[in-house]
């Protein structure tokens, strides 16, 4: 059995944690409260023998937190409570929400001061797999486990898959004694990929097992809840059908795996199990080949023969494209970071060049601005269609949201695309250029940012305005 030093020097060279046996580990999550209370807890992050409990920062206790759930068009009324010794507050992310439920301090809501408390209620329209997440300091407070899952079921109940299965999947940046390296705020991770770890957990466990029939046939939701850590993630011993990306019905055509999740992306797949002696290991792709972040068990009597066809199966898909002629089209240039050439940018309202920048936190530019939010990007008309196109200049991929609404990428570096699925989130390649498409059609003050949470606090957030 590996030490403690062994398993972080381990962890530390590769970018996953190596298998260790005989680990194993489900959590229970409580349905959804009426209450999440932020603050300090605990966590078995890594296996128990490796290291104890991690402090960490947590919803009612667990990190992730609770899985809510609620159906499709009906209320959800979520009191959030800081028992943090910072301010902080709460993003639905991905619903299409009333504004002044977005959880974004300074733009819709004044942060939840420690002690304090924020009643968020609101309808999520659409059925999906969603999150929930801290929304102030979310680089440190996400890093520390401030997020959870958000499930907005159907109406009608689906009958096409047996159950739900909710992985989050979460990449912890630990020390060798199993606490939370705290270089937040490193220039280093900020002016580069973001703030990397190097322990990945799926519902807040190293590696856990969870047991499913033959042929049982479950709709895996996966949740990539980490800073800045995208991954690719495949299902062994299944051939998984693609149903949903960022919540939204993608017509179930896609050959799923592995899935590529930037940072708050999220995927359904339907998989059927097969029956399987050894473990199924779902796994990230790395460089030195899958490494597995959780294993599927497969034991007891098939729940169907193999051969049954799916039934129930979503028919729709992403819908038709909205008329987007008369869109309002605006310029996004992403600029800055390591090795991106900016010289220098706009914040507090002068020029400053790169290391006047970096004294300030801010390293990467939207149009030639560092972050700084007294204007909008762009302000359209309730109800009519907006363009955005957005050009990374910059040596780095983003995971570029929008809050509020979802879009289509209708083009990329200038081809056209012809089915595009609806994302909240879309992962660009440096030197790459995408143009987005909505409909301008919630009210109110949007963000539009970077989900690498450090790009995010160090230039990349931007807003724009429905009204
Ligand atoms: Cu999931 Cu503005 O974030
Ligand atoms: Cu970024």
């Amino acid at each position: 059995m590996l030490n403690r030093r062994g398993f972080v020097k381990a962890a530390l060279a590769a970018p996953f944690v190596p298998s260790l046996a005989g680990f194993l580990s489900s959590r229970a999550q409580a349905e959804a409260g009426k209450t999440l209370k932020a603050a300090p807890a605990t966590a078995q992050l890594v296996p128990a023998d490796v290291a104890g409990p991690t402090p960490v920062w947590a919803f009612n206790g667990t990190a992730p937190g609770p899985v809510l759930r609620v159906k499709a068009g009906e209320r959800l009324k979520v009191m959030v409570e800081n028992g943090l010794d910072q301010p902080t507050s709460v993003h639905w992310h991905g619903i299409r929400i009333a504004n002044g439920m977005d959880g974004v301090p300074g733009l819709t809501q004044e942060a939840i001061e420690p002690g304090a408390s924020f009643s968020y209620d609101f309808v999520a329209p659409d059925p999906g797999t969603y999150w929930y997440h801290s929304h102030d300091r979310s680089w440190e407070q996400n890093a520390r486990g401030l997020h959870g899952a958000l499930i907005v079921e159907e109406a009608e109940p689906w009958a096409g898959a047996d159950r739900d299965l909710v992985l989050v999947v979460d990449d912890w940046r630990l020390t060798e004694d199993g606490t939370i390296d705290e270089s937040f705020g490193h220039m280093m991770d900020w002016s580069h990929a973001g703030r990397l770890g190097n322990v990945v957990t799926v519902n807040g466990s190293y590696r856990p097992k969870f047991a499913v029939r033959p042929n049982e046939r479950i709709r895996v939701r996966l949740i990539n809840a980490s800073n800045a850590r995208t991954m690719a993630i495949g299902l062994a011993g299944t051939t998984a059908r693609l149903l949903a990306l960022d919540g939204m019905p993608v017509g179930l055509n896609d050959v799923a795996e592995p899935v590529q999740l930037a940072p708050a992306q999220r995927a359904d797949l339907l998989a059927d199990f097969a029956a399987s002696e050894t473990p199924l290991p779902i796994a990230v792709e790395t460089r030195d080949g899958p490494v597995p972040i959780a294993e599927i068990v497969v034991s007891g009597d098939p729940v169907r023969e193999a051969s049954d066809d799916p039934i129930g199966l979503p028919t729709s898909g992403p819908g038709v494209l909205p008329n987007l002629s008369g869109a309002k089209r605006v310029e996004l240039l992403m600029e800055g970071g390591a090795m991106g050439g900016m010289s220098g940018a706009m914040h507090d309202g002068r020029m400053m060049d790169m290391r006047a920048l970096v004294d300030e936190g801010r390293v990467w530019a939207f149009n030639g601005i560092a972050g700084d939010m007294d204007e909008p990007l762009a302000r359209f008309a309730k109800g009519s269609p907006a363009l955005i196109a957005i050009r990374n200049d910059t040596g780095w991929p983003h995971a570029m949201h929008v809050h509020g609404h979802h879009f289509r990428v209708v083009s990329r570096n200038g081809k056209p695309i012809a089915d595009p699925a609806l994302r909240d989130t879309d992962l660009m390649m440096p030197d790459e250029t995408i143009e987005i498409a909505f409909i301008a059609d919630n009210p109110g003050k949007w963000l539009l940012h970077c989900h690498m949470l450090e790009h995010a606090a160090a230039g990349m957030m931007t807003w724009f305005e429905v009204a």
